[in-house]
C-alpha cells in the first residue's frame, strides 16, 4: 500500500494532543511531551485525535480493509493498518510483531450455557505474546523510541510484562518488569525471562508494584508502559474498528470485558466513540466490565451509585475505595487499585453497560465451557463468559441480542490452573468477615481428568465408549 494514501496519518500525528480527562481542568499537552498524568491536577491523560481532519476522507473502510492483504510491515500489523487514528506520524519507528487481525469465533456451546442464542469471542489470546496487551505495547514502544527512552519499565500480573519484553528485545531497548513474587503464573515469568527482561520480583502484590513504577516517573531515560500510558490505549484502541469490521460494520448490542487495572475497557470505549463521532457508526455497543469478587473495587463502587451518578455524562467520582488484599486465582485480575478506572467507568456510562463480579467456580466453569468450543482462554478472559450468563439471568441482555465477549489471554497462558480443574484439584483462599483465611475447594463440574488405559486396542475402544 502505497504512502501517498496514509496522508492524513501525516497531519493527524502532527496535530494530536495529550489532554486531562478531568473536565474542570481540561490541560493540553504536546504529543511528544513524556507525562503519564496532568502535571497539573494529577488526572488521567488521554490522546485527543483530531478527528475533524478525517470527516472529508472517504473510503477509510476499504482503505482498512485493502491493507489487510498488503506486506508493507505496517500494513500487516492490525493496529498500523489503522493509523489514520494513531498519534504518530509517517515517520514514526514503528516497533511491531504484526500484532493484531485477531479472530471473532461463534461460540454455541458458551452462548447455550450463557442463556443466549448466539455468542461470538474476539480472542485477544491470538496476539504474538499470546494477550490482548500486544497491541498496545506496539504503540507504547514506538513513543519509547521516539522519546529516546533508555529503559521501559511496567508493573504487571504477567501479560503487561511478556509483551512488553517482547517489544522491547524488537526495539533493542532495556526492560525492567517489576512483578508480585510468587503471584504470576510460570508460564508467563517464563515468556518474560526469554525475552531478557530484568525481572525484578516484588515481596508485595501488584498495588506495591504499581506504586514503585509511579516514583521512577521522573527518570528521563525511563519510560513507562503500563495502561496509565495514554499511548497503550491507543494502540488497544484499534480492537475496537476490527471488530466492527469483523462484524461488517454493524454495531453488536453488547461488548463484554474482563476488568483489572482497567485499560482494556478503557480502550475499548475511546475506540468505539471515534467511531461513532467520525460518523462510521450511529450507535454505540453497552461495554460492561466483569471483574473477580474478590479484586472488585470499580463493581463495587458502581453497585453504590445513585440512579442520577449513573447517566451518561454524569460527573464521575473523585475516589474509589481500593480492595487492599486483592484475591482471585484469575491472579491477570487480582488488582485492588485500579489505575484507569475513570476513563473505564466513563466507558460504561456513556454506553449503559453494567459493571459485575463473578464468583471463583463461576469463573471456572466458563473457562471450562470456553474450552468446549475448541477457543479455550485464560481464566480472567472466562469472567466475560461468567458474567454475560449473569447478566442474562438478570435480563441486562436479552438472549437474542448479539453480543460479543473479549478474551484477553490464551489457554496456554495458566496450564496450572487448567490441570488442578480438571483433575479436581483447584482450590482457593477465600476469607471469613471476620478476616480469617478460609480454604474452598473449586468444583470441577465440567472436569475432564486424563485416565490410565491399558496399552491394548480393547481398552481403548471401552475407554471411548464409557465416555459417548
Ligand atoms: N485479562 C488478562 C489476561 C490480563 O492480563 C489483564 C490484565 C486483564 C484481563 C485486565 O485488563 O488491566 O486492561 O483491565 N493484566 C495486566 C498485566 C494488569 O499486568 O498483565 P485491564
Amino acid at each position: 500500500m502505497s504512502d501517498a494514501i496514509a496522508k492524513p496519518a501525516q497531519k493527524v500525528g502532527t496535530t494530536a494532543v495529550q489532554r486531562c480527562i478531568v473536565p474542570a481542568c481540561a490541560a493540553q499537552f504536546g504529543i511528544r511531551e513524556q507525562i503519564y498524568v496532568c502535571p497539573r491536577c494529577g488526572g488521567p491523560l488521554e490522546i485527543e485525535i483530531p478527528l475533524e481532519l478525517l470527516k472529508s476522507v472517504s473510503g477509510l473502510h476499504e482503505r482498512w480493509q485493502a491493507r489487510a492483504a498488503s506486506h508493507e510491515p505496517r500494513d500487516r500489523s492490525g493496529v498500523w493498518r489503522f493509523r489514520e487514528l494513531l498519534p504518530f506520524d509517517d515517520t514514526a519507528p514503528v516497533v511491531t510483531l504484526f500484532e493484531g487481525n485477531t479472530p471473532l469465533y461463534d461460540a454455541p456451546r458458551s452462548a447455550k450455557y450463557a442463556g443466549l442464542t448466539a455468542l461470538q469471542l474476539k480472542h485477544q489470546g491470538c496476539n504474538p505474546t499470546a494477550s490482548f496487551k500486544d497491541t498496545g505495547m506496539t504503540t507504547a514502544v514506538t513513543q519509547a523510541k521516539l522519546l529516546g527512552a533508555r529503559t521501559v519499565v511496567c508493573a504487571s500480573t504477567g501479560n503487561t510484562a511478556a509483551s512488553l519484553a517482547a517489544y522491547a528485545a524488537r526495539a533493542q531497548l532495556q526492560c525492567a518488569i517489576l512483578l508480585p513474587q510468587g503471584q504470576i503464573s510460570p508460564a508467563k515469568l517464563a515468556q518474560s525471562m526469554d525475552y531478557g527482561a530484568v525481572v525484578c520480583e516484588i515481596a508485595g502484590n501488584f498495588d506495591d508494584c504499581m506504586r514503585l513504577i509511579s516514583e521512577l516517573a521522573d527518570v528521563p531515560s525511563i519510560y513507562i508502559a503500563n495502561s496509565i500510558n495514554p499511548f497503550r490505549i491507543e494502540g488497544q484502541k484499534t480492537v475496537a474498528f476490527e471488530l466492527l469490521e469483523q462484524c461488517g460494520w454493524r454495531v453488536p448490542d453488547h461488548v463484554v470485558v474482563p476488568g483489572g487495572n482497567m485499560g482494556n475497557s478503557s480502550a475499548l470505549g475511546k475506540g468505539f466513540d471515534e467511531m461513532l463521532r467520525l460518523g462510521l457508526i450511529d450507535r454505540l455497543p453497552k461495554i460492561s466490565i466483569i471483574q473477580a469478587e474478590g479484586s472488585a473495587p470499580l463493581a463495587h463502587l458502581f453497585a453504590g451509585l445513585k440512579p442520577s451518578e449513573l447517566a451518561a455524562d454524569a460527573a464521575l467520582p473523585d475516589d474509589i475505595a481500593p480492595v487492599t488484599h486483592p484475591r482471585t486465582l484469575a491472579t491477570a485480575i487480582k488488582i485492588g487499585a485500579p489505575v484507569s478506572w475513570k476513563k473505564a467507568l466513563r466507558a460504561v456510562l456513556r454506553t449503559h453497560g453494567s459493571i459485575i463480579t463473578v464468583s471463583e467456580q463461576e469463573i471456572a466453569d466458563a473457562k471450562a465451557i470456553i474450552g468446549r468450543d475448541g477457543v479455550g482462554c485464560e481464566p480472567a478472559s472466562a469472567t466475560t463468559v461468567a458474567g454475560i450468563r449473569k447478566l442474562t439471568a438478570a435480563s441486562k441482555i436479552h438472549a437474542s441480542e448479539s453480543v460479543v465477549g473479549v478474551l484477553t489471554g490464551h489457554v496456554l497462558k495458566d496450564p496450572d490452573y487448567v490441570s488442578h480443574y480438571h483433575r479436581g484439584t483447584l482450590s482457593f483462599e477465600s476469607v471469613t468477615a471476620e478476616g480469617t483465611p478460609k480454604p474452598v475447594q473449586i468444583s470441577g463440574a465440567f472436569r475432564n481428568a486424563p485416565e490410565k488405559v491399558a496399552a491394548n486396542k480393547e481398552a481403548i475402544l471401552k475407554s471411548l465408549e464409557s465416555r459417548r
